[in-house]
């Protein structure tokens, strides 16, 4: 085999990229990943991902030693003061010791990183930095980008998008968050928290599309009740940015009379579209649906033969762990061996505090595809381990199978919801009765006894309500 040619070329390197590579490595085949970025890792390690856990991290510690939290345990603070230098020194140590890891991890199973940007030649050669490389299989994983408003549109100065987000070396007075999803209120939290005014303007009429109803409407009361202005129902039609600030034109969406807020910085957070730009997909005889985005079928192939994708180029939620999994399973795929991700059970988790987590059908989904459900609730009040550590807001919510008791769907918020969601993804993978995680022994005192609980609840038994 020339040393440009290879079993397997893995094209961008973000969680499904690198662990595409690095399983097909380990399954004996010769692999390479194209990587522009100066780092490997993507968006997650980059600018998603790790460095908005770190600053959330900060964030919250700030916030408990400035509110009194840490007092009411005896931990006196004086003297406190915001180090954001600091705190921005410690998220890019994070990003630098992950994305060196992978970069050690490549070495190590012997995958080749490519540097540059690829683009198609043919359906089985891609140029990268102007030399030709060929594969007998090319996988697909160029991730996602910011969706640009029209009207609004990024400096990132004034008007952010969320890597310039995680970089403010300023906490603004006020930021308006346009898009009360998953970015805003992760993002919002963090400068929240660091002392900013925080209004979301959100087009829909509750916050966080896709989650449980009862789930979005607690954590819309939660959030108002940590200081968030939220604006549901309404539209950003345009902005205007100067030196002192930017004004913001809004209107309610059903239409009606136009507004202004005005802000320090406005953060767009409407969601992401996949990257396929530059990769000269019809070289290779591709096209993306009209979403842009690049259909597979259940094994990950795309319409050309040899060609896969994965992540968030492709349909379904745009989450780290889902492309991660899909990249384990297209390597094995691609050796011969059996890859499946079982995409009814990808949880998904919004890292604010508390966490909101789900996986599996909401409620109303479950009741839209026919079923007649029976839930199981439980409060973050009544369990001994989140009251003790002045963590009770939220609640556990299980939806089960009326018939069959089988759970179709788990909602948490909680501080440790991201935590306790696990138990739930496996549960379901199993295929589990609600009856099943109620006669599953919960370590006391764990927050995970809610879990326990609110299956109890399934059947009107819980304990401790
Ligand atoms: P990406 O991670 O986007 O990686 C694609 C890579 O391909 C990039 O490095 C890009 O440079 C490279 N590339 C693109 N085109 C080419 C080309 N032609 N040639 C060479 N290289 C190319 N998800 C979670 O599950 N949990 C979280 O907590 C979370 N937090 C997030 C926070 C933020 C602020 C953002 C923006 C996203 C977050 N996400 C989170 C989403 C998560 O980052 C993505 O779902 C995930 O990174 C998708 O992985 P991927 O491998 O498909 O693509
Ligand atoms: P999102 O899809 O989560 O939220 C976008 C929000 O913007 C929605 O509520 C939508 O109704 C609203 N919106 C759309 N157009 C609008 C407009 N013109 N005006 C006002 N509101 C508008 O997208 P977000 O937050 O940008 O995140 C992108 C992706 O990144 C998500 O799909 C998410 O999966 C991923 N992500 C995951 C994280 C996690 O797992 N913790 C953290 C951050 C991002």
């Amino acid at each position: 085999m020339a040393e440009t040619d290879f079993d397997v070329i893995v094209i961008g390197s973000g969680p499904g990229g690198y662990v595409a590579a690095i399983r097909a490595a380990q399954l004996g085949l010769k692999t390479a990943c194209v990587e522009s970025r100066e780092t490997l890792g993507g968006t997650c390690l980059n600018v998603g991902c790790i460095p908005s856990k770190a600053l959330l991290h900060a964030s919250e510690l700030y916030e408990e030693a400035h509110s009194g939290a840490l007092a009411k345990w005896g931990v006196k603070t004086s003297g406190l003061e915001l180090d954001l230098g600091a705190m921005h020194g410690t998220r890019l140590e994070a990003i630098k010791g992950l994305t060196g890891g992978i970069e050690f991890l490549f070495r190590k199973n012997k995958v080749e990183w490519l540097k540059g940007h690829a683009r198609f030649t043919a359906k089985d050669a891609i140029d990268v930095a102007g030399k030709s490389y060929k594969a007998k299989h090319f996988v697909i994983a160029t991730g996602s980008s910011v969706t640009p408003l029209p009207g609004v549109e990024i400096d990132h100065e004034r008007i952010l998008d969320s890597t310039s987000a995680l970089e403010l070396d300023k906490v603004p007075e006020t930021m308006v968050v346009v898009g009360g999803g998953v970015i805003g209120l992760e993002l919002g939290s963090v400068w929240r928290r660091l002392g900013a005014k925080v209004i979301v303007v959100e087009f829909l009429d509750q916050i966080l599309p896709g989650m449980d109803g009862e789930v979005r409407k607690e954590a819309a009361k939660l959030f108002k009740k940590q200081g968030f202005e939220i604006r549901t129902s309404t539209k950003v039609t345009g902005a205007k940015s100067g030196k002192k600030g930017v004004k913001l034109n809004v209107e309610p969406a059903a239409g009606g009379e136009a507004s202004t807020i005005e802000a320090d910085v406005v953060l767009v957070s409407i969601g992401r579209r996949p990257n396929t730009d530059g990769l000269d997909l019809a070289r290779a005889g591709l096209e993306t649906n009209k979403r842009g985005q690049i259909e597979v079928d259940h094994d990950f192939r795309t319409a050309v033969d040899g060609i896969y994708a994965i992540g968030d180029v492709t349909p379904g939620p745009m989450l780290a762990h889902k492309a991660e999994d899909e990249g384990i399973a297209v390597a094995e795929i691609l050796a011969g061996q059996i890859g499946i991700v079982n995409h009814e059970v990808i949880p998904s988790v919004v890292y604010t505090m508390p966490e909101i987590a789900g996986v599996g059908l909401t409620e109303e989904d479950a009741k839209a595809a026919g079923h007649e459900v029976k839930v199981g609730k439980f409060p973050m009040m009544a369990n001994s381990r989140a009251k003790t550590n002045r963590e009770s807001d939220g609640f556990v919510k299980i939806v089960a199978d009326a018939k069959s008791d089988r759970v179709l769907g788990v909602w948490i918020i909680a501080s440790v919801a991201g935590t306790m969601i696990a138990e739930a993804a496996l549960a379901m993978e199993f295929g589990a009765t609600s009856e099943d995680i109620a006669y599953t022994c919960h370590a006391h005192p764990t927050h995970s006894e809610a879990v326990k609980e609110a299956a109890m609840a399934v059947t009107g038994k819980p304990i401790h309500i």
